[in-house]
């Protein structure tokens, strides 16, 4: 039987047939697993291993609360990374491994060591550790380098409008570091915001790169000190408004509220999405109570019932209960602890998730917290 599609005559019955000619091709091909030893792949564990042993060859007081590590490999060189990329620390302590990330404030020109730049963070244990604890030449793990928060000449506007929140410098002391030495190419304007002037992280520097080098200019924002040097207040839509839209893209750095707070001003703006990138971290800023909840993990091989409280992030329980669970940047942007939540009510950062996995339920555990018991399975 011949069906007539415009001009065409197709014939049914081969169409009919094309299933189990698909069915045999299927049923013939290679079935073993695809191998992992290959001569390329022992050269990009080389080039980029998943773990790097590192040593604190280092350590720089920048101000009372922020301290920058260099981190010097054990042995070789660090890998190539991009300005504004992260890394993440092991940390052991307790008998837990904390996972956090931190971006490279250094820049890519030196690879015989990474720096990273730690303040303090309220009841933050790792950060309260790294920055009370550690001393030269102790040994760490890292994993890296990762992120998206880097300058795309294809992507990027020529000029970029730098809009910083506090330690949200470090990446893009990377990228005026990374601009000094000619690796990357293009015109970058800081407004970086404190509270006050003494808690500023690398402003000597900062304004000696702004003064040297044409293609960098700094300015500051303190919102908790009058002064007559610097603007007072918030970082604002008039201060914004003074760098024409569509010429700028926008890094945004800081943490979560100045990112919504920034937002909220893009839009008055009519600011297009595409000029937009932001690198955001997260601070105790949902208000939750220290109610127990328990956890049911499914992984492949096996199901654990943890503890967990309202104002604990699900990542941070199986983190407490020692489970090997994926983590990378803990604010809910890589997408990489992507979980499916089986039951449970969770409150979660909903601008994190993509619509199509909101559909079938896909959390990201680093940014949800239970409402009650609450049961997820591991996608990875
Ligand atoms: S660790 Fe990146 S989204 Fe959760």
């Amino acid at each position: 039987m011949k069906l007539k599609i415009g001009n065409e005559k197709m014939d049914m019955l081969k169409f009919k047939n094309l299933g189990n000619e698909r069915e045999k091709i299927i049923n013939s091909s290679y079935t073993d697993p695809v191998k992992y030893d290959y001569k390329l792949n022992e050269l990009v564990n080389i080039i980029h291993p998943k773990k790097i042993k590192v040593v604190v060859s280092k350590i720089i007081v920048e101000n009372l609360e922020t301290k920058t590590f260099v981190l010097k490999p054990v042995k070789g060189v660090m890998p190539n990374f991009k300005a504004g990329q992260y890394i993440v620390l092991d940390v052991f302590k307790n008998n837990h491994v904390y996972k956090r990330s931190y971006s490279i404030s250094s820049s890519p020109k030196d690879l015989d060591s990474y720096q990273i730049t730690v303040k303090k963070v309220r009841n933050g244990i790792v950060s309260n550790y790294l920055l009370n604890e550690v001393k030269e030449n102790m040994e760490f793990t890292i994993h890296g380098p990762f992120g998206e928060f880097t300058y795309n000449k294809i992507r990027d506007c020529h000029d970029v409008l730098a809009l910083v929140g506090g330690s949200g410098i470090t990446p893009i002391m990377s990228l005026a570091r990374a601009i000094n030495d000619q690796i990357e190419d293009f015109n970058l304007t800081i407004i970086y915001g404190e509270n006050e002037e003494k808690e500023l992280i690398f402003k000597k520097e900062l304004d000696e790169l702004a003064s040297k080098n044409e293609k960098i200019s700094v300015n500051y924002v303190l919102s908790d000190e009058k002064s007559s040097v610097y603007e007072t207040g918030l970082i604002s839509k008039e201060m914004i408004s003074k760098y024409e839209v569509g010429k700028y893209s926008y890094f945004v750095c800081g943490p979560i509220h100045f990112y919504h707070h920034l937002n909220e001003i893009f839009k008055e703006l009519d600011v297009p999405n595409k000029y937009i990138r932001h690198d955001i971290y997260k601070e105790n800023e949902i208000e939750l109570h220290h109610i127990e909840h328990t956890l049911k993990v499914i992984t492949n091989d096996e199901e654990i019932t943890i503890p967990c409280y309202e104002d604990e992030a699900l990542s941070q329980a199986m983190e407490e209960a020692n489970i090997d669970a994926p983590r990378r940047c803990l604010v809910g942007v890589c997408g990489y602890c992507r979980s499916k939540l089986i039951s449970g009510k969770i409150k979660t950062d909903e601008t994190c998730i993509r619509e199509a996995d909101k559909n079938y339920n896909y959390i990201h555990p680093c940014v949800s917290y239970p409402l009650s018991d609450v049961t997820i399975k591991l996608a990875k």
